[in-house]
């Protein structure tokens, strides 16, 4: 069986180009931005690899974002700033040759471990993304995102708070 590494940020020397997950929006942003923009500092990606060949096996991109207060529920949007402060999981994909064997969960878990942490000393009130389908909103949903009701572009968040609450970003 194969061994994976943990994860690490995309490097200048990384094969992206061998990458695919099998949706040309993801290969493309991965070939031709994630690296760009990697030394751009405007999103951070990291990979898992294969541990025995270094081949790119999965990735999951991290940056800032906002989320408009009234595309939350009602009930939480009363007392809260306007904006809201976000991490934005902007892309995340698995070779098609390594799918179904957890890595997405694996990816999931770093980018929002990290977010816990980073909210720590940058304020931060949740994790955004945008789901490409409506299958993988049911990903998305197994780690507590849910759908931001009044957002047109139907993007989920999940609040740090209740990533706290789940044990994301425990240390010891
Ligand atoms: C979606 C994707 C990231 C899943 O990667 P993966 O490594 O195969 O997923 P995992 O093996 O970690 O599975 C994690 C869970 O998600 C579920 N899952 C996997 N692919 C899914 C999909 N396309 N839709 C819904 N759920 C999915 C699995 O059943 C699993 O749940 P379980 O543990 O309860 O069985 C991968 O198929 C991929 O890169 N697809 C193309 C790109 C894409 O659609 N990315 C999502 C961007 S929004």
């Amino acid at each position: 069986m194969a061994a994976f590494t943990p994860p690490r940020p995309l490097a200048a020397d990384d094969d992206t180009a061998a990458f695919d997950c099998g949706r040309d929006a993801l290969n493309h942003w991965f070939r031709r931005h994630a690296w760009r923009n990697q030394e751009l500092g405007v999103s951070r990606t990291s990979v898992i690899c294969e541990a025995e060949t270094g081949g790119i096996v999965g990735y999951v991109s991290l940056s800032t974002a906002q989320v408009e207060r009234a595309w939350l529920p009602k009930a939480q949007q009363r007392n809260r700033p306007d904006p809201l402060p976000a991490i934005l999981l902007g892309q995340l994909a698995v070779d098609r040759r390594w799918q179904g064997q957890g890595i997405a969960r694996s990816l999931m878990f770093y980018a929002l471990t990290t977010a816990v942490r980073l909210s720590e000393q940058v304020g931060c009130f949740c994790v955004l993304t945008h789901p490409l389908d409506d299958d993988v909103r049911a990903l998305y949903a197994a780690f507590g995102f849910e759908d931001l009701p009044f957002d047109p572009a139907r993007s989920m968040a999940v609040r740090i708070a209740d990533l706290v609450r789940s044990g994301f970003g425990a240390t010891g």
